[in-house]
């Protein structure tokens, strides 16, 4: 795992005692208080097994009361504390530095409404987001976000981490498609803001402050979220393209032709798909002939089959006639539907195999996207470091075209300053000169905090740092992350 030696255990937080632990004790279930050894193990592990943290407690509250007292206690008594969802996280956000308490919405998964009128739906922080996709989809309705991580993260985690996905390009950010949300601040105070309103312009957006914040300002207990109808017709098609400039020009032209029913356009290299071929069993399901420099997976989601089915057919004849992609696939079933995505889905997890992974999640133009990834690739090679059997494996570029959204992945043995050194903060500079953002969707945790100047500005992080001062004044919540230390 990473070290991070600037960091120092604050000496204004308290260590836990048997003090504190018969007090949670006395307020949670059984099941509500671990210290298994084995347990804790998975908690202050980060999916990445990239940080790890040491804290000798995890907390699982049941109900947003039980939240309201164990945060009261720990706020009083200067005991930080670490919220934690599926710990799917990818910037180090969810596991503990050293020891603070974990807190987990584990034990908080009911499902509170659904008004299958509006398409509001309201639950507890802890529900796993295909839990809740499936109980839509009974419903004729879906969530407006989703991710490779849906079997494991939690609706909190998600809107904790603002989290983007592969929807994001039909339904829009969490910033829009949240109603309203039950948060309980440092000192136990419950802010109820369930609100089920699609229009409600009195006062400020307080549950705004809280979409993205990572666990620093409160624990979010209940979202109250917005469900579009669930489309009856969904088509997939996996493209082969030979250039980057290919892939653009399919993606505008998929806004032209497609339109409205246009729902996902994702791209991959080829990179991405030798690494899902080599470690991933979704690798087989490739169902093009050959291997190529670029891939698109295209979603459409529509009401009337025949009507989407003619605009996909006509829009990828157009792109082979016009030698704008080399192959190309519609799924014929659901099956195949699913094999599709999970070969893009899987790219991540494929990235992870290798043993570490660098991650960079960028906002920068489409136009330069795959620049900044041959630049990477070029520096590596360069320093020396990149190939087979060297300390980075490859460069890998894939990512949400429609959100401008670049994922730059590098593969590699082992963490080491070495690397990092080669690769930052080039990343960020790069990232900079085009007014672009260092974090488009995973957020900053610790890996990002540092470097926070590179997308805002000192104002910005000043008022930031205030707001945070005045919501959490202990500073417990969530601490040494997301906003820098000096
Ligand atoms: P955790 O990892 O447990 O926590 C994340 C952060 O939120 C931490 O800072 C934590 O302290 C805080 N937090 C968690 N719960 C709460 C709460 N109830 N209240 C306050 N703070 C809380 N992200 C994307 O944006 N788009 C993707 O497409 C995407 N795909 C992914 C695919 C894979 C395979 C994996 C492993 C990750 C992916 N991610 C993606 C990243 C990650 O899944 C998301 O950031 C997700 O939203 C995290 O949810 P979680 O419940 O696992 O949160
Ligand atoms: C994705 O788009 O697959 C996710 O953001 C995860 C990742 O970047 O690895
Ligand atoms: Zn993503």
């Amino acid at each position: 795992s990473e070290k991070y030696p600037y960091l120092k255990r604050s000496q204004s937080f308290k260590k836990l005692s048997d003090e504190d632990i018969s007090y949670f004790k006395s307020i949670l279930s059984p099941s509500g208080v671990s210290q298994d050894e084995e347990d804790l193990e998975a908690f202050n592990n980060d999916w990445m097994q990239k940080y790890r943290g040491q804290s000798k407690i995890v907390l699982k509250p049941s109900s947003t009361e039980q939240m309201s007292k164990v945060l009261k206690y720990c706020n009083d008594n200067k005991l930080a504390v670490v919220p934690q969802g599926g710990n799917t996280g990818l910037v180090g956000g969810g596991v503990p530095v050293f020891d603070e308490i974990i807190i987990s919405t584990a034990n908080m998964s009911t499902i509170r409404s659904f008004d299958s009128m509006s398409g509001a739906l309201v639950c507890d922080a802890g529900c796993i987001l295909e839990v809740l996709d499936n109980y839509l989809a009974e419903n004729g309705y879906i969530m407006p976000l989703d991710l490779g991580a849906k079997g494991s993260c939690h609706i909190g985690g998600n809107v904790a981490t603002n989290a983007g996905g592969l929807r994001l390009l039909r339904y829009g950010s969490l910033h829009g498609t949240v109603l309203g949300l039950e948060v309980v601040l440092p000192d136990g105070t419950i802010l109820d803001n369930l609100s089920t309103l699609r229009k409600d312009n009195t006062g400020y957006d307080l549950k705004q402050l809280f979409i993205g914040s990572e666990g620093t300002l409160g624990i979010i207990t209940g979202v109250s979220i917005m469900a579009p109808k669930r489309s009856k017709a969904v088509n997939v098609a996996l493209l082969g393209l030979s250039t980057f400039e290919q892939v653009q020009a399919a993606y505008k032209r998929s806004k032209d032709e497609l339109s409205e029913i246009l729902s996902a356009f994702e791209f991959f290299d080829q990179a991405s798909i030798e690494l899902v071929k080599k470690h991933l069993a979704a690798g087989n399901n490739d169902p093009l002939e050959a291997i190529h420099p670029f891939y698109v997976l295209i979603e459409t989601s529509g009401s009337n089959k025949d009507h989407d089915d003619e605009k996909l057919s006509n829009y990828l004849e157009g792109l082979l006639t016009d030698e704008i992609v080399q192959d190309g696939v519609v799924a014929q079933d659901t099956t195949q539907f699913k094999n599709l995505w999970a070969i893009r889905e899987g790219i991540t997890e494929a990235c992870a195999k290798t043993g570490s992974v660098y991650k960079y999640d960028l906002s920068i133009p489409v136009p330069v996207f795959y620049q900044m990834v041959e630049d990477m690739r070029a520096r590596l090679d360069q320093q020396g470091v990149l190939g087979q059997g060297k300390a980075v494996e490859c460069v890998v570029g894939f990512g949400h075209i429609g959100d401008g959204n670049l994922h730059l992945n590098i593969p590699a043995k082992g963490y080491s300053e070495a690397i990092t050194d080669i690769i930052e903060p080039y990343v960020y500079e790069w990232t900079a000169k085009y007014n672009g953002s260092i974090s488009s969707e995973h957020g900053l945790g610790l890996f990002k905090s540092p470097h926070l100047h590179y997308s805002k500005s000192p104002s910005m992080i000043q008022l930031m740092k205030r707001v945070k001062t005045m919501m959490d004044p202990n500073g417990i919540m969530n601490p040494y992350k997301y906003l820098p230390e000096n």
